[in-house]
């Protein structure tokens, strides 16, 4: 299998854009940090479907990582990486280095105002500033028309809704469901952190959304109750907690009360060990 072409510049990007275009075809872009998963290979070929070709970058971002987190231990594969793009049928990959992402000067920066703030944009400060400005700048070189995002991190996928919507960029975003492992650990390039037991006991947080999504199910509104079902699934594997918020999907503002037909999320940060895990699911008032 011949694998997808290897892009370091903007300008060999544009000049491939500009051929497909003239081709009339329409372009499939999905963003990634590499280190690639079932995730981001069910993202690729969501966008063989929806697109004429799918193309990807893996570029991690310095500019959305802490000044402690764990940028220079980030896990890289590009081998690996190229030959599961090859297989989900990814044309092409963009993998600029960090100084052709900000040269020097570099001094632009995207905010998305409401929808950053709280949750991860609390705990971790400047990093959706660093997630915003590196997907708008992707999005305004590749001209996708559709980019695709999972849902594991959803706010993410919030803030990149809104800043294609606030800036014009005209790529359908597409938000799709989280994969995860068979006993239900959501899939992350982190995962990769965990020791054997930290690996075991990581199951406390996806135990405990499903075990709040089955409640709410059965009717269950109240927002404390549900929280403190998570809360105790989080202590039985001795999970240290960031948060766990339940709020409105799409604008995630705090809900105090589900609502019969009122979309609403509830996500979790929490620490095993070292390690920083999130999750989230959908929850409905049966
Ligand atoms: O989700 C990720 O891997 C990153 O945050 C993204 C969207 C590629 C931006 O760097």
């Amino acid at each position: 299998m011949s694998g997808p072409t290897v892009w370091k510049t903007p300008a060999e990007v544009r000049a491939w854009v500009r051929s497909v275009q003239q081709r009339g075809q329409r372009i499939a872009l999905v963003p990634t940090m590499g280190f690639l998963h079932d995730g981001h290979l069910s993202l690729m070929r969501e966008g063989a479907r929806r697109a004429d070709v799918v193309v990807a970058s893996i570029f991690v971002n310095p500019m959305q990582f802490g000044p402690k987190e764990d940028l220079s231990s980030y896990p890289r594969d590009t081998e690996g990486d190229l030959a599961r793009c090859a297989s989900a049928g990814v044309v092409g990959v963009y993998m600029p280095e960090p100084s052709t992402m900000y040269p020097p000067g570099f001094q632009t920066a995207v905010l998305v105002e409401q929808v950053s703030q709280g949750l991860d944009g609390e705990k971790r400060p400047g990093h959706f500033r660093g997630v915003a400005t590196v997907v708008a700048k992707l999005l305004a070189l590749f001209r996708p028309d559709v980019a695709l995002f999972g849902e594991k991190d959803y706010q993410q996928l919030q803030v990149i809704a809104r800043l294609n919507a606030d800036l014009e960029l005209g790529a359908q975003i597409v938000g799709m469901p989280t994969i995860r492992e068979p006993d239900g650990l959501a899939m992350s390039s982190r995962n990769s952190y965990l020791g054997p037991d930290e690996r075991r006991r990581a199951l406390g947080l996806s135990r405990g959304l499903f075990a709040a999504q089955a409640l709410a199910a059965k009717g269950e509104a109240d927002v404390a109750r549900l929280v403190a079902v998570i809360r105790a699934e989080l202590a039985a594997v001795q999970a240290r907690e960031d948060y766990v918020e339940i709020c409105d999907a799409r604008s995630l503002v705090k809900l105090t009360q589900l609502e019969k037909g009122s979309p609403a999320r509830v996500l979790v940060a929490a620490f095993m060990g070292t390690t920083r895990l999130i999750d989230n699911v959908a929850l409905t008032l049966g």
